[in-house]
């Protein structure tokens, strides 16, 4: 747990820097995408201790489409393997998976796996929330093409649609490997966060990074705008 000042609720993670992590140790990119996983793997071992509510991961981009087939492949092979060897895991601990973005745009096999993952995962108490083949400025879209149809776009009509509705607000958005950008991940949803990044490449970020990052988000002073 962290210590005095605020909890966070919610934290979202830009897990970034596998590829340089594998090529540092000269090993095939694939390897790093797999150590990437046994970081996710351990984090959500921790879920509960952290105190989180909500864990949200950004797995997959609608832009990672673009990188070459074979490590298209790859990731969702890790996809594949790590819910099914994983999801005893979560029902036992009562995590609850959440996904976020365009999933039912992904191979069929997957979507089925996914679907049942969600059933079975329903009642957990702590969730964790994974994007995959998500975009941020697309789920926005989304949104507010639904809102149209309900009558009037507001703010508050157009986060009634957005994948994140029934989430607690984003307290904390985390980006790893030293890139400081966002990516088109959570962008309406950032609005207040506060930010984190930090050099720990992905395959190396370990719960203890988590539980430093949740003390530094304990210590800041949110105003939201007043003062
Ligand atoms: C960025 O590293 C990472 C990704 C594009 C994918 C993140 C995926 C995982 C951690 C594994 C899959 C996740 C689950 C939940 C099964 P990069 O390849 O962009 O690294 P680089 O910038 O160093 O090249």
């Amino acid at each position: 747990m962290s210590g005095e000042g605020q909890r966070a609720r919610h934290v979202a993670i830009i897990m970034d820097g596998n590829g340089r992590w594998a090529k540092r140790k000269h090993l095939p990119r694939a390897m790093g995408h797999q150590r990437g996983v046994e970081a996710v793997r351990e984090l959500v071992r921790s879920l509960e201790s952290t105190g989180l509510e909500c864990l949200t991961l950004y797995a997959f981009s609608s832009e990672n489409w673009k990188r070459p087939d074979d490590e298209v492949d790859d990731l969702m092979n890790l996809m594949r393997k790590f819910i099914k060897s994983d999801l005893p895991e979560f029902i036992a601990n009562n995590v609850r998976l959440k996904i976020l973005g365009n999933w039912k745009g992904l191979a069929p096999d997957i979507v089925a796996m996914l679907e049942d993952a969600l059933e079975q995962t329903s009642k957990g108490t702590r969730t964790l929330a994974v994007a995959l083949n998500y975009g941020s400025q697309q789920e926005i879209v989304r949104a507010a093409k639904a809102a149209i149809d309900l009558g009037e776009i507001t703010v508050d009509t157009l986060e009634m649609h957005l994948d994140t509705a029934d989430m607690p607000p984003l307290d904390l958005l985390i980006r790893t490997s030293g890139e400081v950008r966002l990516s088109n991940f959570l962008l309406w949803q950032a609005a207040y966060a506060e930010m984190l990044f930090v050099d720990t490449l992905w395959p190396d970020f370990t719960p203890a990074h988590l539980e430093q990052a949740l003390e530094n988000f304990a210590n800041r002073e949110r105003r939201y705008g007043g003062r």
